[in-house]
């Protein structure tokens, strides 16, 4: 079972660190998401220790789970973070993140984005393409900005060991630049006085499961940047894998820093990591609805589903299921499927579980993230709450999104306007 020191069970009750999940959802209701912040410390300082020694700067990746309450926590442990949107450069300096602390990434910023980011003044911009550094370039000169530190984000064409809809670092993805462009673009840096290429970034993948390929890429991105010894800093992405399956085999967070250690010395060395530090820290919460057997087919519709957790629909990923209360029940097949008009909402597919009855609650686990993240209001859902746990106390995150929030955007019918420029946004 994909259960942790954090999420386990105790006594046949399932436990979220010194609390019963059920006397908490007692109270919220269901779906739910419920985090750990005691796992995603324990988590965020594992994966430093063991880059420890190569003084790896971590921006922990906001995509993964931007819940406030996360991203302040991992502030305060020394944090800084990857934005790959405006939005999320907003939230991580809600949170309370220096500017400075954040790395702008993202395969199609906007002006707009590229303005907002240098006028908060953040750390670094992850350039995929070189109309980037025309707006850059324009606008450091309308802020007034001297120097904008950049990396060129390098697409390596090595293909990760991961699932294909996950993987970005092969020639045919649309992320990053191929080594001819980079060479072209270091040849016209001239050409972008204000901007300062003092980096170079990869990222070949999320969950990935070997360490060859990530060694592969950067050997050939420190290849690329030999002739410029101004570009001193190396940041590798995230991609850090987490076990979602019972008894998965995963290259450990120590085996990827011991075998990139020597490739990487005498660099400055950052890393995005997103999902090591936040899976296996949450947990959505559902309850059975119906249970419904035809066709030869046991079916439990729960009150989650692909709204709340998109990545089963989405690339057929795995999440563990287990139910709150620990239970002898005769074990049998089931889908488990949620209520959204659409054949891929299913949760898990022909999974052996005990049987479960109408009412009864059960956790997916590893559900922190990519979980809320990728949350839609698709059928005319609310978005869940969000809980976070620290020891012995809970509190709510952010709150369950309630039918009239659903309306909150619309213009009242019948008002009809001409909105231009601007006012779009
Ligand atoms: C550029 C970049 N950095 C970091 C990440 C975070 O990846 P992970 O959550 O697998 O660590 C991603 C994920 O898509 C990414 O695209």
């Amino acid at each position: 079972m994909a259960l942790n020191d954090s999420i386990r069970y105790h006594k046949g009750a399932l436990f979220i660190d010194a609390l019963a999940v059920e006397s908490i959802v007692s109270e919220t209701a269901t779906p739910v998401y419920i985090y750990s912040l005691g796992r995603v410390l324990e988590n965020y300082r594992r994966l430093a220790a063991a880059f420890a020694p190569l003084n790896a700067k971590l921006h922990y990746s906001v995509k993964a789970n931007g819940n406030l309450g996360i991203v302040s926590a991992l502030i305060n442990a020394g944090a800084g973070f990857d934005c790959v949107s405006g939005g999320e450069i907003l939230r991580a300096l809600t949170a309370g993140a220096a500017a400075a602390d954040i790395v702008f990434a993202g395969v199609g910023k906007t002006e707009a984005e590229i303005a907002y980011a240098l006028r908060q003044g953040v750390g670094w911009l992850n350039v995929e393409n070189p109309g980037e550094l025309q707006h850059i370039q324009a606008a450091a000169e309308a802020s007034g900005r001297e120097a904008v530190q950049v990396a060129l984000r390098f697409n390596p064409q090595v293909a990760a060991k991961t699932e294909p809809a996950i993987a970005t670092g092969h020639g045919a993805a649309k992320f990053g630049m191929t080594a001819a462009f980079v060479q072209r673009l270091l040849a016209r840096q001239a050409a972008f006085p204000r901007v300062k290429i003092a980096g170079i970034h990869l990222h070949i993948g999320s969950q990935l499961g070997d360490i060859a390929a990530t060694r592969s890429a950067i050997k050939k991105a420190l290849e690329l940047i030999r002739p410029h010894p101004h570009i001193k800093t190396i940041n590798i992405g995230g991609g850090f894998p987490v076990a979602y399956q019972p008894g998965e085999k995963l290259p450990s967070l120590r085996g990827f820093a011991r075998a990139l250690e020597p490739l990487l010395r005498g660099y400055r060395v950052l890393l995005e990591p997103g999902r090591c530090i936040v899976a296996d820290a949450g947990i959505l919460v559902a309850t059975v609805l119906y249970v419904k057997e035809q066709a030869e087919r046991l079916f439990y519709i729960v009150d989650a589903s692909m709204t709340e957790l998109l990545r089963p629909a989405l690339y057929g990923a795995y999440h563990e299921i287990v139910p709150l209360r620990q239970t002898e029940a005769r074990r049998a097949r089931a889908q488990v499927v949620g209520p959204v008009c659409e054949s891929t909402d299913v949760l898990a597919r022909e999974r052996l579980l005990p049987r479960l009855q109408a009412g009864d609650r059960i956790a997916i686990l590893t559900a922190g993230a990519y979980g809320m993240a990728m949350a839609s209001n698709y059928n005319a859902r609310p978005r869940p709450a969000e809980i976070l746990v620290r020891g012995n106390r809970w509190w709510l995150g952010r709150r369950r999104e309630a039918w009239a929030d659903l309306l909150q955007y619309e213009e009242p019918l019948g008002m009809k306007k001409t909105l231009s420029g601007p006012e779009l946004c």
